[in-house]
């Protein structure tokens, strides 16, 4: 047998069905051995008193993407890469953004360029398909699916953005004949630009009128009209950051007609109302977030979908951009309108410290659920199982390991994000990852940086070939 190059010792291990007193052994950048006691020469990491989980899995961040208005996000693929690693991640699904008259490939390679050499943690893309002609839909995107880009994202909102239902259902319907897996940020647009009209009209330009602006009714509808879509096309979809109870009722009366539906929430649902978005002086653009946060029955029903399985994945939704600049306070645009402030907050190392202390540690979820939440299932949903997402033999030696004792306070001082702000600022924690493991490489050991750019790498994905594989 080959000899080890690392053993994880005496930590308690957890995957999403099992919690176990056990050593790991690394060899060549995988699982080779899990057994009680491991003996060798290898290097070791002493895991007492701590979990051994697998690292974490955030598919949907957005890094280096241009927003509508030429605002810039605040962070790139290092700056994106090395905050999700502080947080306990070891993969992260970013957004690749089609322009329109462009096709999928021109994108691909110039964020594949971006990424190139400069990630902390392994990286795998979706495609946003934002101009899908006939020769996208009926050339590119099969190609690219078979070479291992197999899941993309379409919007129901955003004027740059949006597609019409009929381009929603030509595009479900190449995922159904690929294996590519669709996830659908629904709103309703038009309904959106009713409403901002009529506030704009009134003067009611300040932060807080982005919420009002899109209701839950605005989502529960577009909720109910992408999974009928779904329905229709015969397709699994997965609905991404869900934010209130009346869209995951649609979801669970979708699932009740047996509809393959994956449900995805974020930790501004969890912790954040649209009462953040009242701050003064403009504070409340650093919660400009669709769908918004809403109000504290909302974050309720939102829990109770964490607790009993209408999410089946906890996922970021990191978008981050800098509130001196882009979201108006130095910006005159964006000052003048809340419409013109840019959509999205910073969150990908604050993601699992956030469900772990808020949902294992106040006992609504047990340590196999938190692990389901933020890394086996996202591998499953995105065809990157049983290689990541779970501590199994053969798989990657991706690992975090956390002290459930850490007690820390959010202060975006201590984060590593290129953004200016933390939307938890303050928010008290208990349960940190002290140490990341990726591939087998130590990458932060207790809390110290010692791995390097360029260290991470583009995991290919694999098309589904049944419906959803079963949920962990
Ligand atoms: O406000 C958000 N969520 N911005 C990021 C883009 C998206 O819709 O996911
Ligand atoms: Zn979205
Ligand atoms: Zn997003
Ligand atoms: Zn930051």
């Amino acid at each position: 047998m080959r000899p080890l190059d690392l053993i994880i010792r005496n930590g308690t291990v957890a995957t999403a069905s099992d919690v176990f007193r056990a050593d790991i052994g690394i060899a060549g950048g995988r699982i080779v051995e899990i057994a009680e006691r491991i003996e060798g020469d290898a290097a070791v990491v002493d895991a007492t008193g701590k979990y051994v989980l697998p690292g974490g899995i955030d598919s949907h961040v957005h890094v280096s993407q241009p927003s509508g208005e030429g605002i810039v996000m605040a962070d790139d693929f290092e700056s994106g890469t090395r905050s999700a690693l502080y947080g306990g991640n070891t993969t992260v699904m970013p957004f690749c953004l089609q322009e329109k008259g462009k096709s999928l490939r021109e994108a691909l390679k110039a964020y594949h360029a971006l990424a190139e050499g400069n990630c902390y943690t392994d990286i795998s893309f979706h495609l946003i398909v934002n101009d899908p002609t006939e020769a996208v839909l009926g050339q590119e995107l099969p190609a690219l699916v078979r070479d291992g880009y197999a899941s993309l994202k379409v919007f129901m909102t955003y004027e740059d953005l949006r597609l019409s239902d009929a381009e929603i259902l030509k595009t479900l319907d190449v995922a159904r004949e690929t294996g590519a897996t669709v996830m659908v940020h629904c709103e309703n647009e038009d309904a959106i630009r009713f409403l901002i009209e009529k506030h704009e009209a009134a003067g009611d330009v300040a932060p807080r009128a982005h919420a009002s602006t899109r209701p839950a009714a605005v989502e529960r509808e577009a909720t109910h009209r992408a999974l009928t879509l779904a329905e229709i096309v015969d397709v699994p979809v997965v609905i991404v950051h869900v934010s209130n109870g009346q869209s995951m009722e649609e979801i669970a009366r979708a699932r009740s007609r047996g509809i393959e539906v994956i449900g995805e929430t974020c930790p501004q649902y969890l912790v954040l109302t649209a009462d953040d978005l009242s701050g003064m002086d403009w504070e409340g653009a650093k919660f400009v977030c669709s769908p918004p946060p809403r109000d504290k029955a909302a974050q309720q029903d939102c829990w109770r979908g964490i607790e009993t399985g209408v999410f089946d994945l906890f996922s970021s939704d990191h978008c981050p951009f800098r509130y001196d600049d882009e979201r108006g306070k130095l910006n005159p645009k964006g000052r003048r309108s809340f419409r013109h402030i840019p959509n999205g907050i910073p969150g990908v190392e604050t993601r699992m410290p956030i469900l772990f202390s808020e949902g294992v540690m106040k006992g609504r979820i047990d340590l196999p659920r938190f692990v389901a939440l933020t890394a086996t299932n996202h591998a499953r949903t995105y065809g990157l199982y049983p290689q990541k997402g779970t501590i199994a033999i053969g798989a990657d030696a991706d690992l975090a390991i956390w002290d459930p004792q850490a007690k820390r306070t959010i202060r975006h001082a201590d984060l590593h994000d290129g953004a200016d702000y933390s939307p938890y600022e303050g928010l008290e924690i208990t349960g940190w990852p002290t140490t990341v493991i990726l591939g087998g490489r130590v990458m932060i050991c207790d809390g110290e940086l010692i791995g390097r750019k360029g260290d991470g790498a583009y995991r290919p994905a694999a098309a589904r070939t049944t419906a959803f594989p079963a949920k962990a």
